[in-house]
Formats: C-alpha cells, sequence, structure tokens
C-alpha cells in the first residue's frame, strides 16, 4: 500500500508536471510579448531607427509586438488553415485587394498583405481613431462575430480586421491596418523600417 502510494504519488507528481508544460506551451499561442530585442541610440531611436527582431523561433499563430517609430507593430507567423481563412472572409472586407496604396507596400499589395504569406507585419493602431486592436487568432463565435475566423478586434467602437490587417464592411475604420516596410535578412532576421526603396 505505501509503496503504492509512493508510486501513485509520483505518478500524480509527473503528470501534473507534464500537464503545467503543455500548457505552458499552448499558452505561447496566443502570448503578446512586447519585445525589445534592439538597442538602438535614443537619437537613434528619434530619429526612426529600423528594428530588427530574430523571428527564427516565432510559432505559427503567435504574435509578437515590436516597437518602431513609438508604435506598436504586430508581427504573427500564419498557418496554412490561417491563410485559409483570410480568402473564406473576402467578400466582407472593405478593401480585399488592398487598392489603397498608402496602407502598404507594393510588395504586400497582395491577398495576403505580405512579403512571404506566411509572415504578416502590421501597425498595431485601429485605423478609425488609433486603438490598439486586439488579436483574436481563434476560429470561434464571439461576441463581436458568430462566425468569427480569426483576426483582430478593436475595442474602443468594434473594428474588426482579418488575419491579415484588412478591415472589414460596415465597422468604424475606414481602411485596412498599415503594413510598414521591412525586408528579411538571412537567419529569420525581419528588419522592420527598411526595404528595397529606403535601404
Ligand atoms: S479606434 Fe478602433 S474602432 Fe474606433
Amino acid at each position: 500500500m505505501s509503496q503504492d502510494g509512493v508510486v501513485n504519488t509520483g505518478r500524480r507528481r509527473f503528470l501534473i508536471g507534464a500537464t503545467s508544460v503543455v500548457g505552458a506551451a499552448g499558452a505561447v499561442g496566443v502570448a503578446t510579448p512586447f519585445v525589445r530585442s534592439w538597442n538602438p541610440s535614443a537619437r537613434a531611436k528619434a530619429a526612426g531607427a529600423p528594428v530588427e527582431l530574430n523571428i527564427a523561433k516565432l510559432e505559427e499563430g503567435q504574435q509578437i509586438v515590436a516597437e518602431w517609430r513609438g508604435k506598436p507593430v504586430f508581427i504573427v507567423r500564419r498557418s496554412q488553415d490561417m491563410l485559409e481563412n483570410i480568402s473564406a472572409v473576402s467578400d466582407k472586407l472593405l478593401d480585399p485587394e488592398s487598392s489603397n496604396a498608402d496602407q502598404q507596400p507594393k510588395y504586400a499589395q497582395n491577398e495576403y498583405r505580405s512579403r512571404q504569406p506566411d509572415i504578416v507585419v502590421l501597425i498595431g493602431i485601429c485605423t478609425h481613431l488609433g486603438c490598439s486592436p486586439k488579436y483574436h487568432p481563434e476560429v470561434k463565435p464571439m461576441s463581436f462575430d458568430a462566425d468569427w475566423r480569426g483576426g483582430y478586434y478593436c475595442p474602443c467602437h468594434g473594428s474588426k480586421f482579418d488575419l491579415a490587417g484588412h478591415v472589414y464592411k460596415g465597422v468604424p475604420a475606414p481602411s485596412n491596418l498599415e503594413v510598414p516596410p521591412h525586408s528579411f535578412k538571412g537567419d529569420g532576421v525581419l528588419v522592420i523600417g527598411v526595404d528595397e526603396e529606403n535601404a
């Protein structure tokens, strides 16, 4: 009995430990840590120095938030399912073709608003009155949309954006979230603020 008790207790501890690890790993998918992985001088920062981030370990569905020119920048690695959900809502979007040239560089003027399909880079400021939209990647009925396919919801006045930052029709925000100039270096490094046109 006592021997069983010892074994069971040890097993329970192990199971609890394993569950905690799974829970922690699961939580990573929705965490939005604010990344400060660069260190330009104060003067360079004020002038809008480019920001470099190593996103090699960014997982599918995970968002990180960086800062560039004093603005939050959302970076998400999208899965194939997430890309399909962008296509699935296109008839609900105000500007699915990203025809407003002010809202993204030319290389992001495409269905996924990105240089490469998996990585999206968005200025995290609502185009209505400047609140920061919240990331809701889950596909499930939400209080603000019974047929939610993942994206961003701005709690200030209810604007909705898909997983590419396309604004929905019939919400206060008048345009898609802005895509800042950006480029990729080797080894998974994303540079925000620099691309071919302003290198
Ligand atoms: S600031 Fe986002 S909806 Fe008004």
